[in-house]
C-alpha cells in the first residue's frame, strides 16, 4: 500500500486528484489560507509549494512557489503559467534577507528531522521581513475518534515524522511569536494552523 502511494506521488495529476479526494478539494485549507493571508500586500513564499495547488490563493505578482522536486515544480508551472515556480531547496534558499512580506508553508516540517525542522525555522526567519507574517498549515495526529482511513492514511504518510501541536509551539517559538494556532479537518486529515509573526 506504502509503495503504491509512493508511486502516485510520483505522478504530480494522479497525486493531486489523490489529494483532493482524501482532503475534501482542501476546502477548509484554502479558506484558512485565504483568510491568514488576508492583508497581506507584498512578496508571498509558498515552501514547498509541491504542485502548486494554492498558488492561486496568492495574487500573481506577489506569488513565488519553490519545491525540490522538479516534477513538481514543471506540473506547477504548465498548470499556472502566471505564477513564478522555482526549484530549490527549502532549507537553503536563494533569497535575499528579509525578502517576503509572509511565508506560506502547508504540509513539510512532517518531511524532516528535527535538525532540519531548526534550519527550516531559521531560514523562513531569514527570508522574512520584520513585521511578516509566517502560515503554518502542518499535518497534526488524526484527532477524530472514529477517523480510521484518517488514521490509517497517516501511517503511510510519505514524511512520518507527524508531530502533535504541542511539539510545534516548542519548536516555533524560538524564532518566532505564535500569534495563534488551531486545528483544522480537511476531510480524513488533521491539520494544525499557526500563525506567526
Ligand atoms: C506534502 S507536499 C506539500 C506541498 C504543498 N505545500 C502542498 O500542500 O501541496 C511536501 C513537498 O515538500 C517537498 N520537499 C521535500 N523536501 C524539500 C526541501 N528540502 N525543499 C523544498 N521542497 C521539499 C516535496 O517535493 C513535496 O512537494
Amino acid at each position: 500500500m506504502k509503495r503504491l502511494l509512493d508511486q502516485v506521488a510520483d505522478h504530480p495529476s494522479f497525486w493531486d486528484f489523490a489529494r483532493r479526494i482524501v482532503e475534501a478539494n482542501h476546502r477548509t485549507q484554502k479558506a484558512a489560507i485565504k483568510r491568514e493571508l488576508d492583508g497581506v500586500d507584498g512578496p508571498v513564499l509558498d515552501a514547498p509549494c509541491g504542485t502548486g495547488i494554492f498558488s492561486p490563493l496568492i495574487p500573481a505578482v506577489h506569488y513565488t512557489g519553490i519545491d525540490v522536486s522538479d516534477v513538481y515544480v514543471s506540473h506547477a508551472r504548465k498548470k499556472h503559467p502566471d505564477r513564478r515556480f522555482a526549484v530549490m531547496d527549502a532549507l537553503a534558499t536563494s533569497f535575499a534577507d528579509d525578502a517576503f512580506a509572509a511565508v506560506l508553508v502547508v504540509g513539510f516540517l512532517h518531511h524532516l528531522d528535527e535538525p532540519d525542522v531548526a534550519r527550516s525555522l531559521k531560514e523562513i526567519r531569514r527570508v522574512l521581513r520584520p513585521g511578516g507574517r509566517f502560515v503554518l498549515v502542518e499535518d497534526c495526529p488524526t484527532r477524530g475518534r472514529w477517523n480510521v482511513p484518517g488514521r490509517i492514511l497517516q501511517g503511510l504518510d510519505a514524511g512520518g515524522r507527524i508531530r502533535p501541536t504541542e511539539w510545534y509551539r516548542r519548536a516555533l517559538s524560538v524564532d518566532f511569536e505564535v500569534l495563534h494556532d488551531y486545528p483544522l479537518r480537511a476531510g480524513l486529515w488533521d491539520y494544525s494552523v499557526f500563525v506567526l509573526g
